[in-house]
């Protein structure tokens, strides 16, 4: 059977940073983020019985090394779920230039889940999804939702509770400052594993991070974006400050980042409700209300040094785009 899904990318606005357990990949910390329109990977799997290994396409581009292992090692979890012996061809592609450095793994992992179990004959609910992404990327637990996600830690061992759940719509406006081009320099995975390792601000981040949760969650309940973007840049600056105080410091931002940071906050002293959020790399996303983007979307493009805005509204959930038999 071939299926084709397609999953959109998102941003944590209460960050995941660190793992309670490598192998199951567990995070230590529960996340809250916006499912993002605009920015999908849409992913094709066909499972063939006499191939003799699985291959991995991005793009026209036939993938090795750890991008090809890491599908690999997920598609033996659909495997083992007793979907099908055999093995499979993905073709995976990011409606967004990959160049951008904006491909995502949360976007790449939630529709291989979808596709690779849905054409091995398993039909999961949203929630298995949620748990079976998270096995390939942590972030894409939460892309199998649309909207406003909230993804848990968990106390189980087995990890069953570590999932995902929606918490409803709000129309809300993500803009993106690509601030250059270029990969990342240090993958969330070694980062969030070094920072545990090695920072002395890292059982901070643990403490407080409860705490920066309920009062997302409150401020979401009420509807409150100035409640919401004071937790998001806060979120945001600490999971840095845990980073930058590892041993060697992990410093994710450039000019430009440090630059549209301080532009958002003099926009905000005129007036403009809007919040910034940082990943594990340059870019600068600018959380506002849908009235405020362009103007956000205008000051953030006079950053010397930012390339390209892309503003993003709320996302759908992953879902089937083809299942041909
Ligand atoms: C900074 O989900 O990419 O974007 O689970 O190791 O694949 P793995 O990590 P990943 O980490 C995302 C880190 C982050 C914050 C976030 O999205 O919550």
């Amino acid at each position: 059977m071939r299926v084709v899904a397609e999953a959109r990318t998102n941003i944590a606005l209460v960050k995941y940073w660190g793992k309670r357990d490598e192998a199951l990949n567990l995070p230590a910390v529960g996340s809250i983020s916006l499912t993002l329109d605009g920015l999908a990977t849409r992913t094709e799997v066909t499972w063939d019985e006499k191939a003799s290994r699985d291959r991995f396409f991005l793009g026209d581009v036939e993938q090795a090394g750890r991008p090809l292992a890491r599908v690999q090692k997920f598609l033996d979890l659909v495997r083992e779920r007793g979907g099908r012996a055999g093995h499979a061809i993905v073709r995976s592609s990011n409606n967004f230039p990959t160049a951008a450095g904006l491909a995502s793994s949360a976007s790449a992992f939630a529709a291989l889940a979808v596709a690779a179990t849905r054409s091995a004959g398993l039909e999961l609910d949203p929630t298995s999804l949620s748990e079976l992404a998270r096995r390939g990327s942590g972030s894409a637990a939460r892309s199998i939702f649309g909207g406003l996600v909230e993804m848990k830690r968990g106390e189980r061992a087995d990890g069953s509770d570590a999932v995902a759940a929606p918490l409803g719509q709000w129309d809300l406006r993500l803009v993106v400052g690509i601030t250059g081009e270029g990969a990342k320099a240090t993958l969330s995975t070694e980062g969030m594993r070094h920072t545990a390792e090695t920072s002395p601000y890292y059982p901070a981040w643990l403490e407080q991070h409860p705490a920066d949760l309920d009062a997302a969650r409150a401020a979401i309940e009420r509807r409150d974006l100035a409640a919401l973007g004071e937790v998001a840049e806060r979120s945001c600056l600490r999971m840095h400050a845990s980073a930058l105080a590892a041993r060697p410091g992990i410093i994710y931002w450039s000019g430009p980042t440090v630059d549209a940071f301080h532009m958002i906050r003099a926009l905000r002293a005129d007036g403009v409700g809007v919040w910034f959020t940082n990943d594990a790399g340059p870019h600068v996303k600018a959380l506002c209300s849908p009235a405020d983007a362009p103007r956000v979307e205008r000051t953030l493009a006079t950053v010397a040094g930012v390339v390209r805005t892309i503003s993003c509204a709320p996302g759908a959930p992953a879902s089937l785009i083809e299942v041909e038999r």
